[in-house]
């Protein structure tokens, strides 16, 4: 499904959600990098896609960027080329569900935008934890529906109706822009994600709710 949208994706995300993603990565980047203990952490990003959370943590360490679709690791690796980094990343084909690292290699885990299309939700979780060393950090992105009686309606019309045909009609691809909207409705809120989390290993999660909660931010540190 990504690999059919991989050279579009970025314009895509950036058009369907008026640039506010961007903000999503750096809020993450912001919050992790408070909590921090390691001068230079390294860092690793499940799912990066096309390596934009990879760059953007890159401001705090070296970055391992995992993912296993090749066309959008392959549109990752020559923004990687293109742009100024301050750390270097490398990226990696990787499930997932059956990360390629040993215990306890990482100080900092990344995710955006992932969690909700892996088939096993706690797997997913679990290896996160299984790589990460103890005391290391957490942080995942992902999409919430706001529930602000204003914004919600208004949202929902926009996510379920507009955005499914705007995604379909400039990536050329049928399927992945109506996944986006049903996957979201049915993945779990961030109350109970936060409980899922601390049950995977994790002390001290937390969460808060990004632009209204149409995305967020979950944070735990490894026991
Ligand atoms: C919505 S994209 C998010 C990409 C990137 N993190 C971002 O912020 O734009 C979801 C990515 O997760 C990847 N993905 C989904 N399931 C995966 C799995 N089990 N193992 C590795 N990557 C996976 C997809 O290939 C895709 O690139």
């Amino acid at each position: 499904m990504f690999g059919a949208i991989a050279g579009r994706y970025d314009f895509l995300n950036h058009f369907l959600s008026a640039n506010f993603d961007r903000r999503w990565r750096q809020t993450c980047v912001r919050e992790l990098g408070k909590r921090m203990e390691t001068a230079k952490p390294l860092i690793l990003d499940i799912g990066c896609g096309t390596a934009d959370l990879s760059l953007a943590f890159s401001k705090l360490g070296p970055v391992i960027g995992c993912d296993f679709c090749h066309p959008m690791l392959r549109v990752g690796a020559q923004k990687i080329a293109a742009n100024n980094r301050h750390s270097p990343v490398f990226l990696l084909g990787a499930d997932a569900l059956m990360l390629p690292f040993a215990a306890s290699s990482f100080d900092i885990v990344v995710s955006a935008f992932v969690l909700r299309n892996l088939t096993d939700i706690d797997r997913g979780l679990q290896e996160m934890r299984r790589v990460l060393r103890p005391g290391g950090l957490l942080g995942i992105l992902d999409f919430g529906m706001p529930e602000i009686p204003l914004i919600a309606p208004f949202y929902r019309w926009y996510f379920c109706k507009i955005l499914p045909k705007a995604g379909k009609l400039i990536s050329g691809v049928d399927g992945p822009y109506g996944y986006l909207p049903a996957s979201v409705q049915t993945f779990p809120r961030a109350e109970e994600l936060k409980l899922r989390i601390e049950h995977a290993g994790f002390n001290d999660a937390e969460y808060k709710l990004l632009t209204a909660g149409i995305a967020v931010l979950l944070i735990g540190k490894a026991i």
